[in-house]
């Protein structure tokens, strides 16, 4: 814990994130629990490329120690967590950092009774144990431990952290830009990305949501415990796993008669047909979660089954809809002119005609539904596919009820990629005018207008 009167700084490890949301994530899981996150970091543009580089650590004033550890009980963008005892370009700088670290907030770490082990870590280098021993060595006359040696299971875990990762033509630094040293606090859940690792999942589909991404989505959704989460078009429901572990209750839609009822044949090579336990409930189950899981049903996004008579249901929709590349973008309808429904033999399933479900279309009744279903505050995250040369930020859609939040995007290939989106839900009085979604680009209207750019 930090002193009394003291203000003690956190370093934050990244993950590589393409997709640079890891401020998004972490100022979410702020609000989620109720505090708010200031972080003020420029980007850092690659001097090779000019593009906006990765960010590899962040640090954290101005924060208290209980509410850091509440960030990394969420964060999947974090890896870990430090006390921040010194930094400094050099080695020098560092160790003058150090030494200017209060006595009174490092003295606990230094007892008799303290086992200790300090580990190097080179971002953007391998650091050879050789290297790794002379810098511990370059630390001793700062760092006086009384403590055993304990690498396995130490009292205090120290990490000093050099970054490279400023590359200039393929090639690390000479020197680092940075040396930082801090005492770890805690992990975050990367872990999560192998408990729930599709690999190991029996239930998934071609479109199944990456772990990481599901775990990030959740995150930006702002779902904790309790809330309730709607995903329109669930799939194998793989974004209603992290949302499960958070604590949400979960429920779903799809169109895919054979995804919601188990049947057909499995996605997974060789794997033959679907078996009955081949279902988001049981997937689930397996993973402890049942408790969580309110229903899926079978029904179309264009005209869903939530009639919410004006009720506000969720607390978060996480979504990622078709975009007609690996599965058709379809809803209920017909093109014939009077089409005839069937009546109905009791105990036979009728398939409903399907027709096209333009993009334009698949965009706006979400964001209609969001705006209708949504608790103000309450979150929506989805992806959102564009031609590249086509992006503006106008193609995004935009409804007077949500706010949007955050942008980013996840190239796929040279030529296209996805944006995932979050939108806020504001307060009804806060709107005047009759709320419609509306996209005032027309990059999504006619069929397969995505697919056929994607495939052109
Ligand atoms: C990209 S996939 C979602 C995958 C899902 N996130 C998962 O992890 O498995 C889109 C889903 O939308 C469904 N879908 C397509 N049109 C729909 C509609 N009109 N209403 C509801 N679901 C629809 C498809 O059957 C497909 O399962």
């Amino acid at each position: 814990q930090c002193l009394d009167g003291f203000k003690c700084k956190y370093l934050i490890l990244l993950a590589q994130d393409k997709l640079l949301a890891h401020i998004s994530e972490l100022e979410s899981v702020a609000q989620t629990f109720g505090f708010k996150l200031n972080i003020k970091q420029k980007a850092k543009i690659s001097p090779t490329t000019g593009k906006t580089d990765f960010t590899k650590w962040i640090i954290l004033q101005e924060i208290a120690e209980e509410n850091v550890l509440k960030l990394m009980s969420r964060s999947v963008c974090a890896m870990s967590a430090f006390e921040l005892w010194g930094s400094g370009s050099d080695f020098s700088l560092l160790k003058q950092s150090i030494l200017e670290y209060p006595l009174e907030q490092k003295r606990d770490c230094f007892k008799e009774t303290q086992s200790f082990a300090i580990r190097v870590k080179g971002i953007g280098k391998k650091m050879s144990s050789e290297i790794q021993r002379e810098r511990i060595d370059l630390l001793e006359d700062v760092l006086p431990f009384q403590g055993k040696v304990d690498l396995v299971n130490p009292s205090g875990e120290f990490y000093l952290v050099e970054d490279y990762s400023n590359r200039v033509q393929g090639q690390p630094p000479k020197e680092p830009d940075a040396i930082l040293f801090g005492r770890l606090l805690c992990n975050g859940q990367r872990s999560l990305i192998e408990r729930y690792s599709l690999k190991k999942r029996k239930f998934i589909g071609n479109t199944s949501m990456d772990v990481m991404l599901s775990i990030l989505m959740t995150n930006l959704g702002g779902i904790n415990k309790n809330s309730v989460v709607c995903d329109p078009f669930v799939g194998t429901g793989s974004l209603l796993i992290p949302a499960a572990h958070f604590g949400g209750y979960v429920i779903g839609g799809d169109i895919n008669y054979n995804i919601i009822h188990a049947r057909g044949r499995s996605s997974r090579k060789g794997a033959g047909w679907r078996q009955k336990d081949e279902t988001i409930r049981h997937t689930l189950m397996e993973y402890g979660l049942r408790s969580q899981y309110l229903d899926v049903l079978l029904c179309d996004a264009a005209c869903h089954a939530w009639n919410t008579n004006g009720k506000e249901l969720f607390d978060a929709i996480i979504t990622d809809p078709p975009y007609g590349i690996r599965e058709a973008c379809q809803k209920v309808g017909s093109k014939k002119q009077n089409p005839v429904v069937p009546e109905l033999e009791p105990g036979l399933t009728h398939f409903p005609e399907q027709t096209e479900y333009h993009l334009e279309d698949v965009f706006k009744d979400l964001l209609n539904f969001a705006a209708q279903s949504l608790v103000a505050g309450g979150r929506l995250v989805y992806w959102l596919p564009v031609y590249r040369a086509d992006y503006s930020p106008k193609v995004i859609p935009t409804h007077s009820l949500l706010k949007l939040m955050y942008n980013h995007e996840q190239i796929l290939n040279s030529h296209s990629s996805r944006r995932l989106i979050v939108m806020e839900k504001l307060t009804k009085e806060n709107v005047t005018e009759t709320a419609q979604a509306v996209i005032s680009s027309s990059v999504f209207s006619g069929h397969n207008s995505f697919r056929d750019k994607y495939f052109s």
